[in-house]
């Protein structure tokens, strides 16, 4: 690896997490990752390292906004897709490509149409003629880099947009760049101003593969479950008794004045797929920790759900921009910090009310009398665990 940074971008059971662990994590979680930035951090050199771990099977390309879907398909070997006429050619000509990552470099540079293609790629196919066909034999991921400067607002514009539908994780890099002294190593290596690209011929696709069909076979812990929850439907929760997402472009003007100053105006719920995206990347980050500590250690499970919840989150358009810019000097991470801390607090407090739960679905029945203790953005946990009490049921009966 090249790629040099000792920032840390957050602690897990005492253990430092870096810039290129959150990359191998999204390998393992198979996360497509996008660095932001325009500081000349490394991107393109992070992105070229991680391109070195899958051998052959993996393709770089250059975004230019006069790349039109013909130069991208001959740049993916599939030129000859224009005189292929059924969708058995297409498919046998489809069934060869094989690639496992593709890097995509000055992403905001393409054009909507190529920019849809790449994304289909890291999804793992290829649209033709209204037809998708698969590449990359099950294991796709993208990693794409680029600065936006003035073109980028989350939640409003194109690119924006689908940035947020098919980037797992968005990662402002220059906010996490290299410390003075990571630069004097690197600068003392060698004053070759451009990337690096040595390979030392060591595919390893196969080996991260299987760590990644290991990691989504492990069941979810029930805490994580439940943390997720929180973050779609606790954090829809209104005080005055409305749901953020029903409020569409009302919110957060129509948040009462007493709540302004509270998160209930400065965070949207997350989605389900961000609600996925998260929770996979805590489990990713899990095991990465635990693989630096080369023994089994104890992660807190609160912890890294909000770590990875700060990764997923910050550009994924659910902070209300005006209110970062005025109370957090246009720091969506500190922000997201603020956020974190309110909902450990908020854990805290339901520490026993979720216990009293857990036992109620342990007894099979639903008891009204320990639901109505969840009140507020606490509800969503009454009809959780009135499903999980009438599951518990139904599976004592089989
Ligand atoms: N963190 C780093 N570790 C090792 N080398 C680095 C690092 N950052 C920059 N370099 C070196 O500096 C040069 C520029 O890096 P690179 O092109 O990866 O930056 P970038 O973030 O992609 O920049 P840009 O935003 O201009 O595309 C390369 O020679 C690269 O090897
Ligand atoms: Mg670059």
């Amino acid at each position: 690896m090249i790629y040099k940074n000792s920032t840390e971008l957050m602690q897990l059971a005492g253990y430092p997490v870096y810039m290129s662990d959150i990359a191998d994590a999204c390998l393992l979680g198979r996360l497509n990752l996008f660095m932001i930035g325009d500081t000349g951090s490394g991107k393109t050199q992070l992105a070229r390292d991680m391109m070195d771990k899958f051998g052959d099977k993996t393709v770089y390309i250059l975004g230019r906004n006069d790349m039109d879907t013909r130069e991208l398909f001959q740049q993916i070997n599939l030129e000859k897709l224009k005189t292929a006429k059924t969708s058995a050619e297409i498919k046998e000509l489809t069934d060869k490509i094989n690639y496992h990552l593709v890097v995509v470099d000055e992403l905001p540079n393409c054009v909507p149409s190529v920019r849809g293609q790449l994304f289909n790629l890291f999804d793992g196919f290829v649209e033709v003629n209204g037809k998708a066909y698969p590449i990359g034999r099950g294991y796709s991921i993208g990693v794409a880099a680029g600065n936006l400067g003035q073109k980028f607002t989350e939640s409003s514009n194109d690119l924006g947009r689908a940035l947020k539908d098919r980037m797992h994780v968005i990662i402002d890099s220059d906010y996490f760049s290299p410390k003075p002294s990571d630069t004097l190593e690197i600068l003392a290596e060698n004053t070759n101003p451009r990337v690096n690209f040595q390979s030392d011929g060591l595919d390893q696709s196969e080996e991260i593969i299987n760590k990644h069909n290991e990691l989504v076979k492990q069941s979810t812990p029930f805490e994580k479950l439940v943390l997720a929850n929180y973050l779609v439907h606790g954090l829809d929760y209104c005080n005055n008794g409305m749901s953020k997402r029903k409020l569409k472009d009302q919110w957060p003007a129509a948040i009462t004045s007493h709540a302004k100053g509270s998160d209930e105006a400065l965070v949207l719920p997350l989605s389900t797929r961000a609600a996925k995206s998260t929770i996979r990347l805590s489990q990713a980050l899990d095991s990465i920790v635990q693989g630096k500590a080369g023994k089994p250690v104890d992660i807190n499970l609160l912890e890294s759900m909000m770590q990875a919840y700060k990764f997923v989150a910050a550009y994924s358009g659910v902070l209300n921009d005006a209110s970062v810019d005025a109370n957090y000097s246009g720091d969506k991470y500190k922000t997201l910090d603020a956020v974190i801390q309110t909902t450990q607090a908020q854990v805290q407090q339901q520490e026993d009310n979720i216990r009293a739960g857990l036992e109620m679905v342990k007894s099979r029945k639903v008891n009204q009398k320990i639901l109505d203790r969840f009140t507020g953005r606490w509800t969503f946990m009454r009809d959780i665990l009135t499903y999980l009490a009438q599951q518990e049921g139904a599976k004592n009966e089989n």
